[in-house]
């Protein structure tokens, strides 16, 4: 049995006192999710993690957005897992497509930061998805299967168990134009059979989020799929208000 996760990726929004405003009063929802065997958690911007360490209700995950792979050393500008590690931060936002695009990051280099984050027991939360282009040419589960594979490149079983995916394809993010939920679980059912071919039946203990235009109001649609075991989400994560709707949507 797979456990259900929310994961809001608030990017780059809230600073430390916003992000601490809503950790302060996320308690009722944290309850409300563990009630009804949720794993939910946020992924604030690094300078916003730790206010959100010392303020939020234990239960609720603690996410980073990127992680460098290196523990320490002469990497201007990067920042270590270990030191995600010792403000609390339990799981990491790898490869995902804002980062591809902008920063170059490619599956070969998420590879790399899924192995270190494994290594220090933090969690990874691995993105893949496919551009409009390539979703117009019915090429998806191709390049989506390149994405996993390169990106569990050689993890062992007991490894990529640990590992959380997220699809989510490009043309539905931030748009407003979500994938449909068929769409969503015939491309999230092909990724858990590239997974399979990997590791046979331990494939079916790997979570496999969706994400793209995630609403209140269409979440409950995308839980009812057998192979979506929850969201990552961008906008709708950003008030208790309507973090706390996605909450009684997945019940
Ligand atoms: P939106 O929910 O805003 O479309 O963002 C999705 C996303 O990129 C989450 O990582």
């Amino acid at each position: 049995m797979r456990t259900k996760f929310l994961l809001g990726n608030w990017k780059m929004n809230k600073g430390p006192k916003e992000a601490e405003e809503f950790a302060s009063l996320s308690a009722p929802l944290v309850d409300l999710a563990a009630a009804h065997h949720l794993e939910v958690g946020v992924a604030p911007t690094f300078v916003s993690l730790a206010s959100v360490a010392s303020h939020k209700p234990t239960q609720l995950i603690l996410s980073a957005q990127n992680c460098n792979e290196h523990d320490h050393g002469a990497y201007t500008g990067e920042i270590s897992i270990s030191m995600l590690k010792e403000i609390g931060v339990t799981h990491c936002i790898i490869g995902h497509s804002e980062r591809r695009e902008y920063n170059g990051e490619t599956s070969e280099a998420c590879n790399l930061k899924i192995k270190a984050l494994l290594a220090n027991s933090l969690t990874p939360v691995y993105c893949c998805g496919e551009s409009l282009e390539t979703f117009e040419k019915g090429e998806t589960l191709s390049f989506v299967s390149e994405q996993i594979k390169k990106g569990f490149a050689s993890l062992t079983p007991e490894e990529a168990v640990k590992v959380v995916v997220a699809y989510e394809p490009i043309w539905a993010i931030g748009t407003g134009k979500s994938a449909s939920s068929e769409i969503a679980e015939a491309t999230i059912k092909g990724i858990r059979d590239v997974l399979k071919e990997l590791y046979g039946s331990r494939a079916e203990e790997i979570r496999i989020l969706y994400g793209g235009s995630v609403k209140p109001n269409n979440i409950a649609e995308y839980m009812k799929c057998p192979d979506i075991d929850g969201a990552l989400v961008g906008g709708a994560s950003l008030t208790i208000e309507s973090y706390r709707e996605l909450v009684e949507g997945m019940i």
